[in-house]
């Protein structure tokens, strides 16, 4: 059976009086990535901190890498790697990548050969194609260069489990969906378990199980490709009108081709399709019938973020995250 191998079960945690958590529960097994996700404030880096050990929770039980993160906590340090927010990642900006990851390897007492050995490797798999990159100050490299020195060096002791604080945080989107890649590489060289905390929803399409938080309760949990597969759509239209009313869009949500439908601006709509043939002229011809015609359409593809949506729209509610442009 597979391991757990970061598993928070009924955690509650109080500060100042405040409850932070309340009987959060989620789990990765070993070798999987977990997102945590959740807007600002909803108790991401507290989750983060009870994984450290570093906040006692007042109940609930934490296991980490096989280890009890509130019993054993002294036993952590070596099986654990964490990457911080990015103006927390103690770097030291005059040295290059290979010197801070080997100064860093010190404090666990690795030798400056064997860490520059494998910071190398590790700087190889996160994309430093060359020296020159290796070599150059922290400060003169670029804010996703920067961030992936701050994952070499959470990975320097070779931690069996990764934790990383919103590692795309304050990244241009494509360089967030370069740094969620690297450490998609990462994972499938080390075999290393990862937890990784964001505010962007994106983050779950690259992960194996994903933990939604909302003001400290997990309100979502499960394996995003599962929750992408119960929207029961093999095709996503985007479809844009000149105008579109109430009643049209219950004309599309009732044909026998859509399985849902999710507005994502005041005259658009994205369609979800069955399985089908031709499910774009099958579209157009089957709106056309009911008398609608789209000014455009374009494919899409179905994610964990449509999911959510959905879900938060059928719950009635506001979505709780603003959209990501
Ligand atoms: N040391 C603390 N004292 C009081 N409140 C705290 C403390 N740490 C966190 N909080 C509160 O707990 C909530 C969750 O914080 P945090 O886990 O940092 O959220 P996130 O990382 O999701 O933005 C926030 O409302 C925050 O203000
Ligand atoms: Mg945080």
């Amino acid at each position: 059976m597979a391991e757990k191998f970061i598993e928070l079960r009924g955690v509650h945690v109080r500060v100042g009086g405040k409850t932070i958590l309340s009987d959060v529960s989620f789990y990765a097994e070993r070798g999987e990535i977990l997102a945590v996700i959740g807007g600002s404030g909803a108790g991401k880096t507290t989750c983060l901190r009870v994984m450290t050990g570093q906040i006692r929770p007042v109940r609930g039980e934490v296991q980490v890498a096989g280890i009890d993160a509130v019993r054993d906590r002294e036993k952590l340090e070596h099986v654990l790697g964490y990457v911080p927010q990015l103006d927390e990642t103690g770097l030291y900006y005059e040295f290059s990548a290979i010197r801070n990851a080997c100064l860093f390897a010190r404090m666990y007492g690795i030798p400056a050969r064997e860490a520059k050995r494998r910071a190398r490797e590790i700087l190889e798999v996160l994309g430093f194609r060359s020296e020159e990159l290796m070599k150059k100050p922290v400060g003169q490299l670029s804010g996703g260069e920067r961030k992936r020195v701050s994952i070499c060096v959470g990975l320097i002791h070779e931690p069996q489990v990764l934790l990383l604080d919103e590692p795309t945080t304050g990244l241009d989107a494509h360089l967030r969906v370069d740094v969620l890649n690297y450490l998609r590489n990462i994972n499938r060289q080390y075999g290393v378990t990862m937890g990784i905390v964001s505010h962007d929803l994106e983050t779950a399409e690259f992960c194996d199980r994903v933990a939604v938080l909302e003001k400290g309760h997990v309100v979502i949990f499960g394996n995003p490709k599962e929750f992408v597969r119960s929207i029961q759509a093999k095709y996503a239209f985007i479809l844009s009108f000149e105008k579109l009313t109430d009643n049209d869009i219950s004309k599309i949500k009732s044909l026998r081709i859509v399985t849902k439908v999710l507005p994502v601006g005041r005259r658009t709509l994205k369609v979800f399709i069955r399985k089908i043939e031709e499910p774009l002229n099958v579209l157009v011809d089957e709106l056309e019938k009911v008398g609608l015609t789209p000014l455009s359409v374009t494919s899409s593809d179905i994610t964990f973020t449509d999911y959510f949506r959905l879900t938060a729209m059928e719950k009635e509610e506001e979505p709780y995250f603003p959209r990501s442009h």
